[in-house]
């Protein structure tokens, strides 16, 4: 019998809850605000509202408690109320997305965003004239496959794992690669992280990358497409990083590796770079009079 885990709820910075992973030793939102996080690092970068005027797609990588998608909504539906919006989420536990209703967390949200994504949570699809919606359980690294058979094409995708050395497994080369597969020619990808090492695994998927806004005084993150039209530009600091041993990307080849060992190869191909060590650049960076 499988035992549910209750993940202890904790209290942002902008008065909205979240909740705490032991498994992966952190919170699923940074403390200085979960419902800004979603707001100002996946919604805006995404320009959702500059594109409500037409149907939406969405991709969710890692739902959790569906505060992204639930921000996308209010954005979108703000904007155009009839707005006919399509969201594939693709998350690995299904009590995460319950455990956030039976708490009222998306009670934040509007009535008809928080009863939809309720029915979301408990039925994992939706079909409305407004809202077509199908929650993948499973391993990301298996269920993204379908969604690029599939054909979906995005014209947002939030990747939202946790950090990269936390959860290797959904920040590598081989695993944004496929993402970038669902994306379309004129979508955006945000994520909250702005390490080089994702930065240059999505470069090698063929994406090119930006800076989103940092939410407060958080370092920010990223946004991504494949076009670097309209895209805000990385800062000399944040592009030289990407010179440094810490742009060398996490791989898998084989997309089933475990989080060490997908470590481990990253460590064995920093010890052996050429690249600049990275506390080179940081020294560099951290005394403006050298
Ligand atoms: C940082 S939280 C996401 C927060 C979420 N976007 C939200 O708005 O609440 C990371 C999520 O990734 C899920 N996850 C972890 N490993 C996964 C995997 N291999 N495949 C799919 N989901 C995974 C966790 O269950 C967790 O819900």
């Amino acid at each position: 019998m499988s035992s549910v885990i209750n993940f202890p709820l904790r209290l942002t910075d902008d008065g909205s809850f979240t909740f705490f992973s032991d498994e992966f030793s952190e919170t699923f939102h940074t403390s200085s605000g979960a419902e800004l996080e979603a707001q100002k690092k996946f919604v805006e970068p995404c320009q959702l509202a500059e594109k409500a005027e037409r149907p939406l797609k969405i991709l969710d990588i890692c739902y959790g408690l569906g505060y992204n998608s639930a921000a996308a909504l209010k954005t979108i539906w703000a904007i155009n109320p009839d707005c006919h919006v399509e969201i594939i989420a693709l998350e690995r536990d299904k009590t995460i997305p319950e455990q956030a209703i039976a708490h009222k967390l998306l009670d934040r949200w509007s009535p008809r965003i928080a009863e939809l994504l309720q029915k979301f949570a408990q039925s994992h699809q939706i079909q409305t004239p407004r809202l077509t919606a199908q929650l993948l359980l499973g391993d990301a690294r298996q269920t993204i496959k379908q969604v690029q058979e599939s054909g979906f094409q995005a014209d947002a995708i939030f990747l939202d794992p946790f950090s990269p050395p936390k959860c290797p497994q959904l920040w590598t080369v081989e695993f944004l690669s496929i993402v970038a597969q669902c994306l379309k020619r004129d979508g955006r990808l945000a994520t909250y992280s702005c390490a080089a090492s994702v930065r240059t695994a999505l470069q090698l998927a063929r994406l090119q990358v930006g800076a989103s806004n940092s939410v407060g005084r958080r370092s920010p993150g990223t946004i991504s497409s494949f076009s670097i039209r309209n895209l805000p530009a990385l800062s000399q600091q944040e592009a030289e990083h990407l010179q440094t041993r810490a742009a060398i990307p996490y791989r898998d080849p084989s997309l089933q590796d475990s989080a060490e060992l997908i470590k481990q190869r990253r460590k064995i191909e920093q010890l052996s770079s050429a690249l600049e060590p990275t506390s080179h650049w940081k020294k560099r960076w951290s005394n403006p009079w050298v």
